[in-house]
């Protein structure tokens, strides 16, 4: 039986005594759910999967779904890349802002599976924060601001307020493509979601892609929004991952906002990442 060790009082669990092989038991991938579920992020170390077994175990948590504007592996449209080569330095990184994945889409990404590949001895750590938590010990008036509230959020590649020129990139090994119709429309989605198994609230709300709350302007909203950022990214509800060849990190798209640190210039970062879909969030 695997055995769980959570990392931090709030967020984050690491399984051990589980190998993911070929196939995934239906107790073990049972266990594999409640546990992301719970613990919002899991961490299981040595495994490595090569793509075909990161892309059975991305099964376990939902159906695979395709992204819009990072361009997949030339051979395979439910894997991406995150790259950063060693040459590449200066400005920013795939990820390098507390954000939700996508949460632009009608339907966002339940979560994602990342499959460490090969990794700089020192930095280019994760770092996610439970947004269930940041609910919680959220003000009382941020709560009665944010509780029965929609928010709208916008894809042009990181929001509208920090939208780069056309044909920019994240890095030059991530290729984004731009103009998707799909990505670039504003969507409302509820300021605060439930996780289905455990009932728990979560604020859905994202410095990269969030631009105001639904019947306030942005410069209404942004004042507010910043108070809720520096509440919701607080060190207390978050978790950091140092990466080591062959981990794999399962986390809840919905309930955490994540950040990838950009430590590590001169040195190559590789990961490939799958996602998967859920039910709308509600
Ligand atoms: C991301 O998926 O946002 C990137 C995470 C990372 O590179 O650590």
């Amino acid at each position: 039986m695997p055995e769980l060790r959570k990392l931090t009082g709030y967020i984050g669990a690491e399984i051990v005594g589980l190998s993911l092989g070929e196939e995934i038991e239906a107790a073990d991938a049972a266990f594999l759910r409640e546990s992301l579920a719970r613990h919002q992020v899991i961490v299981l170390r040595g495994q490595h999967l090569d793509r075909s077994k990161q892309k059975k175990l991305n099964r376990v948590f939902g159906s695979p779904m395709r992204l819009p504007y990072v361009e997949p592996l030339a051979d395979d449209p439910e894997t991406i890349a995150v790259l950063k080569e060693a040459d590449e330095g200066g400005g920013g990184v795939f990820g390098g802002e507390w954000h939700s994945d996508f949460s632009f889409l009608a339907n966002p990404p339940a979560g994602s599976v990342l499959n460490a590949v090969e990794i700089p001895e020192v930095g280019g750590d994760t770092v996610w924060a439970s947004q269930t938590a940041a609910y919680a010990s959220l003000p009382e008036d941020l709560k009665t601001l944010v509780d029965g509230r929609t928010a709208v959020h916008v894809g042009k590649p990181y929001g509208v307020k920090f939208a780069p020129p056309e044909e920019t990139r994240s890095g030059a090994s991530i290729r984004m493509t731009r103009g998707d119709p799909e990505a670039d429309r504003e969507t409302s989605h509820p300021a605060v979601i439930t996780e289905p198994v455990t009932g728990a609230k979560a604020l859905f709300l994202n410095p990269i892609y969030t631009t105001r709350f639904d019947g306030m302007t942005e410069e209404e909203s942004d004042p507010l929004l910043q108070a809720i950022y520096r509440h919701c990214t607080r060190p207390d509800f978050s978790c950091r991952h140092r990466w080591q060849a062959g981990d794999i990190v399962v986390w809840d798209n919905r309930t955490t906002l994540h950040y990838a640190t950009n430590d590590y210039d001169g040195h190559r970062r590789l990961l490939y990442r799958t996602t998967f879909q859920g039910t709308p969030p509600r």
